[in-house]
């Protein structure tokens, strides 16, 4: 998508084909930096610090992280050294797994001689793969929007919540839950997005909001308790968001505070619609809330805030009393039956095991 007119990705590899480049989302919406990734240490840790972040996007960093891996050391040890170094970043996005098995399994049968190049190969495969998934979501989600605009009066405000970033940043280009938006707004719908702020990282604030604003796309930043009023008033049409994990019976993992979402959502007869491109889907497990592990991070996401000074300093304050004990789960589960449907790229499913199972055969094979 467009940064002042220019098209950016999340991640590329730069002109001198081998380091990647990638857009350093812990700056944002502040300052727009560009990170180098030369190792795949430094991959790792783009992850874990959430320089870069969101499922599909964490997924395609650690599969660059290999390919660099195989710059400097191509034996079996190396490769599974690599493996375990990026999947020890975060717990929760299945992405990660499901990139990192990809490369495993492509790499490994190879001649150490050609796992090099192939690496390089396949990563860009899988990032490649990312955006034309996320083209398929938004020509789903349209139909979904595109039926709201149907039983409205002409030119009326189509409002959609969404909750997080599961936008461009949070994939390799165009996001999973703002690609209908993006499409819908590129056809000149009335489209408004209701943007979650997302404490305690703020990236509705900080990442949704900028994306929406360099596209044009209308929207308000909202504080993340105010969803369940504005649904009672009739303004929200519908909620899409993003998520980490879908566990073979649809339960739906995304970021901390999606649950309450959903529960609103389902009191106030608001279709509540889960973007899932299919590298999402974990069907090694049924039961979201006991078997996805949620990732607990630091206190201080909690009891400070950073953003910019009214004389241009970017600062981080304290929020929370001196003393007092903070908790900080970054994810929840929203169980199948709060979900209306899964946009996925083949088509939008209801989220239930048959559904899901008929709809990706060969990833629910073997299971
Ligand atoms: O902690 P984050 O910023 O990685 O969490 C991101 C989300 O929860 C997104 O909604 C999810 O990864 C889907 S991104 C298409």
């Amino acid at each position: 998508m467009k940064v002042d007119g220019r098209h950016f990705r999340s991640i590329w590899l730069e002109p001198d084909g081998w380091s990647v480049g990638a857009i350093d989302q812990r700056r944002l919406p502040h300052e727009f930096v560009v990170a180098g990734l030369t190792t795949c240490e430094a991959a790792a840790e783009a992850i874990r610090s959430m320089l870069v972040r969101g499922a599909p996007l964490i997924g395609a960093t650690a599969a660059y992280g290999v390919a660099l891996a195989m710059r400097t050391d191509v034996s079996d040890a190396a490769l599974e050294r690599a493996y375990d170094a990026l999947m020890a970043t975060r717990p929760t996005a299945i992405n990660l797994k499901w990139a990192l098995d990809m490369m495993r399994e492509a790499l490994l049968p190879l001649p150490p001689s050609a796992r090099t190049a192939a690496g390089y190969a396949k990563a860009f495969e899988i990032a490649e793969q990312d955006i034309a998934i996320n083209k398929g979501i938004g020509q789903h989600g349209l139909a979904l929007i595109e039926a709201i605009r149907a039983r409205k009066k002409p030119g009326e405000r189509i409002n959609v919540l969404t909750h997080c970033n599961a936008g461009w940043l949070a994939t390799v280009d165009w996001g999973t839950a703002t690609a209908p938006i993006y499409m819908a707004h590129d056809r000149g719908f009335a489209i408004h997005v209701w943007v979650d702020e997302t404490r305690p990282r703020n990236q509705g604030a900080s990442l949704t909001a900028w994306e929406l604003g360099h596209h044009g796309v209308p929207h308000t930043v909202i504080p993340d308790n105010t969803g369940g009023h504005l649904m009672q008033h009739g303004m929200v049409d519908l909620v899409i968001v993003g998520t980490d994990r879908v566990t073979a019976s649809g339960d739906v993992c995304n970021k901390i505070g999606t649950y309450l979402k959903a529960l609103a959502a389902q009191d106030n007869g608001v279709p509540f619609y889960v973007a899932l491109p299919s590298p999402t889907i974990d069907f090694s497990i049924r039961d979201g809330i006991r078997q996805i592990p949620i990732e607990q991070r630091s206190a201080d996401e909690v009891a400070t805030m950073t953003g910019r000074t009214a004389d241009g300093r970017i600062e981080t304050i304290r929020v929370v009393a001196e003393g007092s004990p903070v908790a900080n789960y970054g994810f929840d589960v929203t169980p199948a039956r709060l979900v209306t449907g899964l946009i996925t790229e083949r088509g939008v499913l209801g989220a239930d095991r048959d559904a899901l199972a008929r709809a990706f055969p060969e990833r629910a094979r073997g299971r």
